[in-house]
């Protein structure tokens, strides 16, 4: 594959999988990369990548997925889950990693815990926290979708999830994550007839606007 358009046009959500092609462990591995390199609001990075390879576990993703086979055939199947809620921790934490990372001062880590401060209207009441930290795994799913067909990786969104379920199954309901959304990964199957349908885009004249 050569251009971004070349790229952009070969991923398509796949709708069925070669069950027997696997992602080599090198090639996965640079994909799970990837999650931990995906950008997030303020760098914060309130999520978890849940790899399930557990075959029984995926039979009952596939379920709570309302049948979708990709969570079964897939290579990998990961669950992006977001967290429940942000605290004043979560800002320590990531100033603390700058400090580690970038020996920033003192002062500049004092500076930037006062600017945090101000953002957190972002998370002022339940329900603006949830859309905000669940918004997060939507813009990481894109990312790694397409980082994924840039290697030639297939992928499709599972968003068609009952989320209670997921968290039942996965064990989140006491935990401070919960899934947000699935992603399935892998091949896409030579009976896959959706592999050739020609993307349904409305025209730019319709989605882009110059001011
Ligand atoms: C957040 C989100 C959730 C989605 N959930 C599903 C899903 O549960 N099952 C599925 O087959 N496709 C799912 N899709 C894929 C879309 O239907 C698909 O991206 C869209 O129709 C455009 O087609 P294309 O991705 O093949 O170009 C989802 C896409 C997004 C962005």
């Amino acid at each position: 594959m050569s251009t971004q358009l070349d790229i952009l046009n070969w991923r398509y959500a796949t709708k069925k999988f070669e069950p027997s092609a696997i992602i080599p462990t090198d090639e996965w591995a640079d994909l799970e990369e990837a999650f931990r390199l995906c950008p997030s609001s303020l760098g914060l990075q309130l999520w978890k990548f849940i790899v399930v390879s557990d075959k029984e576990l995926r039979e009952q993703l596939s379920t709570a997925s309302f049948g979708q086979t990709q969570v079964r055939d897939a290579s990998h199947y990961v669950v992006l889950c977001a967290r429940r809620d942000v605290d004043d921790q979560d800002i320590t934490d990531y100033i603390n990693l700058q400090r580690e990372i970038r020996g920033i001062s003192e002062e500049a880590a004092a500076a930037a815990s006062a600017k945090y401060a101000n953002y957190s209207f972002f998370w002022k009441d339940e329900a603006d926290a949830k859309a905000y930290l669940e918004s997060q795994i939507h813009l990481a799913s894109g990312f790694l979708a397409h980082t994924a067909a840039s290697m030639s990786i297939d992928s499709c969104f599972i968003g068609g999830i009952i989320p209670a379920e997921y968290d039942r199954i996965l064990n989140l309901e006491e935990s401070r994550y919960h899934a947000v959304l699935g992603m399935a990964f892998g091949y896409r199957s030579a009976e896959d007839t959706h592999a050739q349908d020609p993307k349904v885009r409305y025209p730019a004249s319709r989605v882009i606007e110059h001011r």
